[in-house]
């Protein structure tokens, strides 16, 4: 079937109910092949749960979900063997090594079969391969965790919040190897709430937000679709610039680094802007200027930020 080629994952009208809760409530989405398809989504908006209905770790209440063109429900056998998982806090055996570990789940997974060794070089961890799980830092553990899904060859890989609790770097790192996946040609999907995450592995995107899926597109798309302003930051700026650029008509606001963000429609409000301080002696150290990303779209969208707390990385709520 023609269509079968064409997406990996259908999903239709899927709900999950725990209880009074409705956690997933009546999705509909589907995932080419060999697409990065990302969930984007806070803490509790059933990102876990739809990603462990399609590969199967629990049943659904109701809808369709297909996984390379068959019906989750009916065909586990034919399915497990062509899929990848890493559970959301993946963690393995303490004293074993990194191939130790891989070889064990190769003999699980894949009769044995599995080229380890190309294995841990597509996880960049060829200098740890005789390294006990328990001596590896997060970003190494999950790197190996990504292995582990990657022992019988699969087609489509389940990647839930690979890199939370990473550090920048580590979390860099882990992308780098699914971008090696990615050219590979296997299909990934992936859930994680760093917008940043999203926009740089995603080729699609579907921002998920208490069970219901409010926006789905690439990454330009969701931005392009859904806002339609500039944003100007101004760093270190003098007291009286809030001031200044209010009576422009735009409304200020200083983010958690105090810097100060300034929404505008157009290039000519930057002008507008920077020589109205100017003009009245303000200054400011310097300034930058860029697009909305996918926090800001999922702020309007929801009016929530992805993240409680302070921005991390640098990311700006
Ligand atoms: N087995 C379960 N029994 C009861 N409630 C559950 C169960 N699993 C998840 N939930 C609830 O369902 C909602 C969605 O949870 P889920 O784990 O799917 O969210 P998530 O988007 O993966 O969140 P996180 O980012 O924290 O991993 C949450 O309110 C959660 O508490
Ligand atoms: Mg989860």
């Amino acid at each position: 079937m023609a269509n079968q080629a064409k997406h990996a994952i259908e999903v239709e009208n899927l709900t999950k109910r725990y209880g009074n809760l409705l956690a997933v409530n009546g999705i509909s989405f589907t995932v080419r092949t060999g697409e990065v398809f990302a969930f984007l989504g806070p803490n509790g908006a059933g990102k876990s749960t739809t990603v462990e209905i399609i590969d199967m770790i629990r049943r659904p209440t109701s809808g369709k979900v297909r996984l390379l063109g068959m019906d989750v429900t009916k065909k586990k056998r034919a399915i497990v063997p062509r899929i990848g998982v890493l559970p959301q806090d993946f963690s393995s055996f303490d004293r074993i090594t990194v191939r130790e570990t891989l070889q064990f789940y190769s003999r699980l997974f894949s009769r044995g079969n599995a080229d380890i060794d190309g294995l841990i070089e597509l996880v960049h961890l060829k200098d740890k391969a005789e390294e006990q799980y328990k001596n590896l830092s997060g970003g190494l553990q999950q790197r190996l965790g990504i292995a582990i899904a990657l022992v019988n060859d699969p087609e489509v890989v389940f990647l839930d919040e690979p890199t939370t609790g990473l550090d920048p770097r580590a979390r860099r790192e882990v992308w780098e190897v699914l971008l090696g996946l990615k050219k590979q040609g296997k299909t990934i999907f992936l859930t994680t709430h760093y917008m940043e995450e999203a926009e740089i592995l995603a080729d699609t995107v579907a921002i998920i937000s208490r069970g219901m899926i409010i926006a789905t597109g690439s990454p330009a798309e969701l931005i392009e679709n859904n806002t339609n302003y500039l944003v100007l930051t101004l760093q270190s700026v003098d007291a009286n610039v809030v001031e200044i650029i209010r009576k422009l008509g735009f409304e200020p606001v200083h983010d958690n680094h105090q810097d100060l963000k300034v929404r505008v429609e157009h290039t000519e409000d930057i002008l507008k802007t920077l020589n109205a301080i100017k003009d009245a002696g303000g200054s400011f150290l310097s300034l930058d200027v860029r697009r909305p990303n996918l926090e800001e779209v999922f702020l309007k969208l929801t009016g929530e930020a992805l993240h409680a707390g302070p921005a991390e990385n640098g990311e700006v709520g």
